[in-house]
């Protein structure tokens, strides 16, 4: 729907489309209408899917100007996200006079207080700072309408449920309650069953919860080579803007140090992190002066920052739907977008969980050599040498360079000199080869199923560590080997294509597709065996004459 046939105040039109926005996002489309007619709603979306602005225009087209009271308390798991969302109800009520507050601890509570005495229409703040201001009666309930609680999942996994809930028992009994969400857990729904009334429950399709814009890839490495990876994976592909995931603050600051150390560009932000520095990092990040940005998942969740080129998870997420946030931060609005992730061999099988929640492949990709490295730096050198000539006036280091010109120094030395001066930190580096061997665990699966040509050191593994997930559905699952790969340029959908034209089976039969180099896999179900077993024999895919073999037997 475009945002010019939205019902909603003019203002709000212009302020978004000052904005530049032209179209709807599909949450923003369930949601609006239900909010401005009073209902209390769920809203579910993957991150970075405005739903901020889903809450903030109807909240905004329902206030009464009139009333220069908090009429809408928003809360939101970190001071940032308060910031951020206070930012972008400025900018959509940019054509109409509203103020808003953002309230959170760290900051001097006496200025807050100043700002909404003066009149605020809407309140946005973390939940610990909110419960202070409304014991000191600052925050008053009665001309609150709307309540919302922003990343919902968040703020209860950060333990902040107690305070949310002593915030609710002050609402009158027909204030509108919203619940945003990107993922619905259990804690969520009980919050839901006590303070909404009969609420609409909008989610978007969540099927493709990974983007297509992002190119996702994995390496296997150790846990003592990582640093070194992640240097080599940012030299390589030299993203403006990385964004680096770890688990932990403490991994953190590990990681952002040793970066720092290298020469990098780089910064983090955590939790334990000054408020101040906080934002002072994330603006350098979005205006370009940091390249590469150490975060954990809380402190960067539902952060808006854009042109992200790449997210490079240092760990593997805990969970599969971190996965999922981690790289919504990159291929956004129709821009290309990288994901890497480093991982030993004994994590794969949370590779393979991930790749079965997001129904994706993730492939995988060999460390980039040093030598590579190195050349791609010498290269990147040269270019910036090239570059100054070009663009920066010279004329003050010349008297300097000709005096050196003129000396009996070979000009070569000269120059080797200064490139040590300058770039001696940045060509650097360990030289080993980090990719980490995958150790073969069940030598016997892959027997009889791989012809001798084919296995190759990683692939054989790979077969092996990749399937160990699919044990629990081995009652009911079979796997199939079928002998076409990269090399052939099979893509899924012709395998899928080939099993559901031959067997006349619906696509939704086949499940984890996996292509390696010179075969590939799929799963059916027990019940289709005899159907692809008989159907599967000498097809034709991509020019080869292949059929379709079990390789595992029924537990
Ligand atoms: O809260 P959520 O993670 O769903 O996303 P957000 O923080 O609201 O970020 C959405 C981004 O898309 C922001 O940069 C918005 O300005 C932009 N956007 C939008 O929200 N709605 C549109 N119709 C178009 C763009
Ligand atoms: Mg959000």
């Amino acid at each position: 729907m475009l945002i010019n046939e939205l019902q909603v105040k003019k203002e709000i039109i212009d302020g978004l489309e000052s904005m530049g926005f032209t179209e709807l996002t599909p949450i923003q489309e369930q949601v609006i209408m239900p909010i401005i007619d009073g209902k209390d709603v769920i809203g579910q979306a993957q991150t970075g899917t405005g739903k901020t602005a889903a809450f903030a225009i109807p909240v905004l087209n329902n206030l009464d100007l009139e009333i220069n009271k908090p009429q809408c308390l928003i809360l939101c798991p970190t001071r940032e996200l308060a910031v951020q969302v206070k930012k972008e109800i400025k900018n959509i009520s940019a054509f109409m006079d509203v103020r808003s507050t953002a309230v959170y601890g760290g900051a001097p509570i006496i200025e807050q207080i100043r700002k909404i005495k003066k009149g605020s229409h809407i309140i946005v703040g973390t939940p610990g700072r909110t419960i202070d201001l409304i014991n000191r009666n600052v925050i008053k309930f009665d001309a609150i309408k709307t309540i919302i609680l922003d990343e919902a999942d968040e703020m209860l996994k950060m333990g902040f449920r107690e305070d949310i809930e002593i915030i609710l028992e002050n609402k009158q009994n027909d204030v509108q309650t919203l619940l945003f969400s990107a993922t619905i857990p259990t804690n969520v729904i009980s919050l839901k069953n006590k303070y909404q009334k009969d609420p609409v429950f909008l989610k978007t399709n969540t099927k493709d919860i990974t983007s297509d814009n992002v190119d996702q890839s994995y390496y296997v490495v150790k846990h003592s080579n990582k640093i070194e990876a992640l240097a080599r994976i940012i030299d390589i592909y030299s993203p403006k803007l990385a964004l680096v995931f770890c688990n932990t603050k403490k991994k953190v600051d590990e990681v952002a140090d040793q970066m720092i150390e290298k020469g990098y560009n780089c910064d983090k932000i955590h939790g334990d992190i000054k408020q101040s520095s906080r934002m002072d990092v994330l603006n350098r990040f979005n205006n370009g002066l940091i390249n590469v940005l150490v975060a954990t998942d809380v402190a960067a969740r539902g952060l808006d920052i854009k042109h992200v080129e790449a997210v490079i998870n240092y760990d593997v997420p805990e969970k599969e739907d971190y996965y999922v946030h981690r790289i919504g931060r990159t291929g956004r609005a129709g821009e290309q977008g990288y994901s890497f992730t480093l991982t030993s061999s004994r994590e794969l099988d949370r590779i393979q969980s991930i790749e079965r929640y997001t129904k994706k492949m993730i492939d995988m990709k060999k460390i980039p050599s040093a030598e590579k490295v190195l050349e791609v730096k010498k290269e990147k050198i040269a270019k910036d040498i090239y570059n100054t000539i070009r663009n920066e006036d010279l004329s003050d280091m010349l008297s300097l360079s000709e005096m050196l010109y003129e000396s009996d120094t070979d000009p070569k030395e000269i120059i080797a000199a200064l490139l040590k001066m300058n770039y001696s930190l940045k060509m650097e580096g360990e030289t080993a080869d980090l990719n980490e061997k995958i150790v073969k665990k069940r030598e016997k699966y892959s027997e009889k199923s791989f012809d001798k040509g084919h296995r190759t050191h990683d692939r054989g593994a790979k077969g092996n560590e990749r399937n160990l997930p699919f044990d629990k559905d081995a009652a009911t699952t079979d796997r199939y080997y079928i002998a076409v790969g990269k090399k052939d340029k099979v893509k899924p959908r012709d395998i899928l294509g080939a099993v559901t034209g031959e067997c006349g089976v619906s696509g939704e039969d086949i499940a984890k597709i996996d292509i390696y180099e010179t075969f590939s896999f799929f799963n059916a179900s027990v019940a289709l065996r005899k159907t692809i077993l008989s159907k599967m024999k000498n097809v034709k895919i991509k020019d080869r004459i292949v059929s379709a073999e079990i390789t595992r037997k029924r537990k």
